[in-house]
C-alpha cells in the first residue's frame, strides 16, 4: 500500500510537469526514497501503461500522447457514489462478465464494476463471439442489485443503451442509434453492444450483470473480414482518439444516473428516452429469434416488447430476436 502510494505520488510529479521532465534527484529527495526505488515504482507504472520516457540527465517525462486506460485513470474522474466505487481492472480477462458474475455470487456490492483492456473471450448476445483486442476499447461490467422482480431484467439492456447512447454522442458529429433490443449504432454500423445477465429467485433479482463492450479506438480496416463491413467505432467517426477513462467514468455517470431515475420514477422514464434514439419506427424489418417475424416495425410498447405489423394487418409482439431491416 506504501508503495502504491509513493507511485501515485510520482505520477503526480510527472502530471503537473505537463510533459516536461522531472530529474530522478528531485524525486527521490521528495519522496525521501533512494534513486533505485523511484526506477522501481516508475517500472511498476509503466506496466500499468503510463507512458513514462527516461533520460540519464533530464530524469523522467510522462508523454502526454497516449492516454493511459487504469483503475486510477477512471478514479480520477468518477463523478458517480454507486457505480465504479470499486473497481476490478484486468489487463486481460476471459470476459468481464464472467468475472463480474463470480463476484457477484460472491457479494460484490452494487455498483461493482469490472474493466478490461482486453479479453480473450468475450461473449456476445445468442451464444457469439465479442471481438475484444487490447489497447483501443472499453469491455466492462456492472453490477447491479435492484428490489425488483426477475421479469424487470430486460430493463436494464434499455437503461444501459441509453446510458451508452449519451455517453458517445459528446464525442461523435452525428446522433447514435439504438437497435431493439441491444446494439448501439452509428451510420447504421455496430459500435457497441450489450448482454444482460441475471441471478434471481422466484420473485426477485440476486444480482444483474450488464455488460458493455464500446468500439472506441479499433482501427477498422485491421478487423476479421466478417465485421469489417457492419463494425465502426469512436474513432473511426470522430477521426481522432478518444480517451477511454473519460468515457468509462462518463459511461458509469450515465448508468447511475438512469438507475437512480427507474427506482424513483419507473421504467416509462427509461423508455421515453430509449425511444428519442430508436430509428426504426415506419421500417420494414424481419425479427428473427424463435421465430422469423417479418412486417412494418411500430416502435416497443410499455414492456419493452417490439410491436410488429404483420402483412395481414394484425399486430404482434415479439420479446427476443434479432432485428434487421429489410428495405
Ligand atoms: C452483443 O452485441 O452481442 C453484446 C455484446 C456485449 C459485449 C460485452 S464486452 C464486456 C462484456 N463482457 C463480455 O464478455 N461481453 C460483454
Amino acid at each position: 500500500m506504501e508503495g502504491r502510494r509513493k507511485e501515485l505520488l510520482i505520477l503526480g510529479l510527472l502530471k503537473e510537469a505537463r510533459g516536461g521532465y522531472v530529474s530522478g534527484e528531485s524525486i527521490s529527495q521528495t519522496l525521501g526514497i533512494s534513486r533505485t526505488a523511484v526506477w522501481k515504482h516508475i517500472q511498476t507504472l509503466r506496466a500499468e501503461g503510463y507512458p513514462i520516457e527516461s533520460s540519464s540527465r533530464r530524469g523522467y517525462r510522462l508523454s502526454s500522447t497516449i492516454q493511459p486506460f487504469n483503475a486510477h485513470e477512471i478514479k480520477g474522474l468518477l463523478a458517480t457514489e454507486c457505480v465504479g466505487r470499486v473497481i476490478h481492472f484486468q489487463r486481460c480477462v476471459d470476459s468481464t462478465n464472467t468475472m463480474a458474475v463470480v463476484l457477484a455470487r460472491d457479494g460484490a456490492e452494487e455498483g461493482t464494476v469490472v474493466v478490461a483492456d482486453s479479453q480473450s473471450g468475450g461473449r456476445g448476445r445468442l451464444g457469439r463471439r465479442w471481438y475484444s483486442p487490447e489497447g483501443v476499447n472499453i469491455y466492462t461490467s456492472i453490477i447491479f442489485r435492484p428490489p425488483l422482480p426477475p421479469q424487470d431484467a430486460h430493463k436494464f439492456t434499455f437503461l444501459a443503451g441509453i446510458s451508452v447512447a449519451e455517453t458517445v454522442e459528446r464525442y461523435i458529429p452525428e446522433r447514435p442509434a439504438l437497435k431493439w433490443p441491444n446494439d448501439i449504432l452509428a451510420g447504421g454500423r455496430k459500435l457497441g453492444g450489450i448482454l444482460t445477465e441475471l441471478s434471481s429467485e422466484a420473485d426477485r433479482i440476486n444480482f444483474i450483470v450488464v455488460g458493455i463492450g464500446l468500439n472506441v479506438n479499433m482501427d477498422i480496416k485491421g478487423l476479421p473480414e466478417e465485421i469489417r463491413d457492419v463494425a465502426t467505432s469512436l474513432k473511426e467517426i470522430a477521426g481522432r482518439d478518444i480517451p477511454r477513462a473519460e468515457v468509462t467514468a462518463g459511461l458509469y455517470y450515465s448508468l447511475e444516473k438512469w438507475y437512480k431515475r427507474f427506482l424513483k420514477d419507473g421504467f416509462q422514464v427509461v423508455l421515453e428516452r430509449w425511444k428519442d434514439y430508436f430509428g426504426f419506427e415506419g421500417r420494414r424489418i424481419v425479427v428473427k429469434g424463435r421465430e422469423v417475424v417479418e412486417g412494418v416495425c411500430m416502435g416497443v410498447d410499455r414492456e419493452g416488447a417490439l410491436v410488429v405489423t404483420l402483412p395481414s394487418g394484425l399486430s404482434t409482439r415479439v420479446v427476443a430476436g434479432d432485428l434487421e431491416v429489410a428495405d
